[in-house]
């Protein structure tokens, strides 16, 4: 009888630390909507997302929206359906959120946003958001700027009184786009030497290599002589801006100052080339915060609304001795 006794408790100790054991070890299951693949950026970010989820044990259900909105919701409400412990995504626009996110409230699947910044009406609608500051992204493009103007004295190609800027904007209604143009024309107005700068032109590349560069030739048609520096407000835009200022016969770098923001490889390898000036960076590897920030959520710790990861400001001065240490 003993026997039997100890016989079974061993066995109900057996399967109650089976059981504690299997709801402890339960895998995550997160859903994550990703823009796209526009930029060398964007494809770094989509593989450290899925090599962090990896690290992490998730079992991660990954949707490419393919630069639309739309996509971006249908995919959304499949995770609710689907319903996994906890929906990431990167907004491609900042508005036109609050609908799918109540929905995923009314589900009690809570949402970590990646990346870019959202507008909704009600800030419980996602629980946190990490990624990148592109108001400070501007701000630096700036005041690197600023500074090489004067530590280069670089004087206006056309004879004038004013360095003439033109800017290749992002995706319109991106939160990088908005972040990046405000933080730079703040710093601009903030400047004492704001009078030396003019604005000459502004239009959305879309973050495309091939948009940076049409719109930029459309740039050069009818102001060749007058272009003093681009701000392309990311990396990709500024390698396809590039190309198009050789085809007109000018050199990158030299006749027209180039910053951009990201630093990805491609612009690192320009800048060594003597192509490009600078880069401010966009770090695009957030996707050990993203799981490490999720599981927090999961477990029912408070996270913070808005954690940033880590930019530098890259010269090409830099850029030789930096380049093997890039991870993207
Ligand atoms: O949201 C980050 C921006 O999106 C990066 O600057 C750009 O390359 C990407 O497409």
């Amino acid at each position: 009888m003993k026997l039997v006794k100890a016989v079974l408790a061993a066995s109900l100790g057996a399967v109650i630390a089976a059981s504690s054991m299997s709801v402890q070890a339960k895998q995550l299951t997160i859903g994550f909507s990703q823009i796209g693949a526009e930029s060398e950026w964007r494809t770094a970010n989509t593989n450290d997302v899925k090599a962090a989820a990896k690290a992490h044990g998730i079992n991660l259900k990954f949707s490419d929206a393919q630069q639309k909105q739309e996509n971006q919701i249908k995919a959304i409400r499949t995770f609710i359906a689907q319903k996994v412990d906890l929906i990431g995504f990167v907004p491609i626009v900042a508005t036109g959120w609050d609908n799918i996110l109540r929905e995923a409230k009314r589900a009690k699947i809570p949402v970590l946003v990646m990346d870019r910044d959202l507008t909704v009406s009600d800030p419980s609608l996602y629980v946190a958001k990490i990624g990148t500051d592109s108001y400070t992204e501007g701000r630096k493009v700036f005041d690197w700027l600023d500074k090489y103007v004067h530590d280069k004295n670089i004087k206006p190609r056309n004879g004038g009184d004013k360095i003439n800027i033109v800017i290749l904007e992002g995706t319109v209604g991106a939160s990088a786009t908005t972040g990046r143009g405000n933080g730079f024309s703040d710093a601009l107005k903030e400047s004492p030497n704001k009078d030396l700068y003019n604005v000459l032109a502004s239009q959305t590349g879309d973050f495309t290599r091939q948009k940076g560069q049409e719109v930029m030739e459309s740039f050069l048609k009818s102001n060749r002589n007058d272009i003093d520096v681009l701000f392309a407000m990311n990396d990709d835009m500024a390698l396809g801006a590039i190309q198009a200022i050789e085809a007109a016969g000018l050199v990158p770098a030299k006749d027209i100052t180039i910053v951009s923001v990201d630093g990805v490889k491609g612009i690192f390898q320009a800048m060594i080339e003597g192509k490009a000036n600078a880069t401010v960076e966009c770090n695009p590897l957030q996707g050990d915060l993203f799981f490490t920030t999720a599981e927090k959520i999961l477990k029912g710790e408070s996270v913070p609304k808005s954690v940033f990861v880590e930019e530098g400001v890259y010269p090409a001065e830099t850029a030789k001795e930096v380049f093997p240490s890039r991870k993207y």
